[in-house]
């Protein structure tokens, strides 16, 4: 049996999904939006249209459940995740996935 997934063609070829959950002060887990994601998903939004970034989405998701490592963001399809703090760790992710941009492994949560 063939593992590998058939390739199947992707609407988006940049997808990022940044956490923007918000839990109250003070709980456990704390959350993305409370250490600053609403801000940094706007940046990520208007950097990526200002670039001109092709075929580019960036959505707001809930609770992505790694909270602790957080504010957190995935980007389909490649299911890249990164740890995502300022507007600088933006721009190195948005450079890491054009061609020939430098990684951000510093930044990437591991995926399991
Ligand atoms: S609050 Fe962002 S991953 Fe849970």
């Amino acid at each position: 049996m063939n593992d590998t997934p058939p390739a199947i063609p992707q609407f988006f070829d940049f997808h990022a999904f940044v956490c923007c959950n918000r839990r109250p002060d003070g709980h456990a887990r704390g959350s993305c939006a409370a250490k600053g994601s609403e801000k940094l998903r706007d940046y990520m939004k208007a950097c990526a249209k200002e670039q001109g970034i092709e075929r580019a989405r960036i959505n707001s998701s809930g609770c992505l459940d790694r909270c602790e490592l957080g504010p957190c963001v995935v980007i389909y399809p490649r299911g890249d995740w990164f740890r995502i703090e300022t507007t600088e760790d933006i721009d190195r992710v948005l450079a890491a996935a054009q061609p020939g941009g430098a990684p951000a492994d510093d930044l990437r949560l591991p995926n399991r």
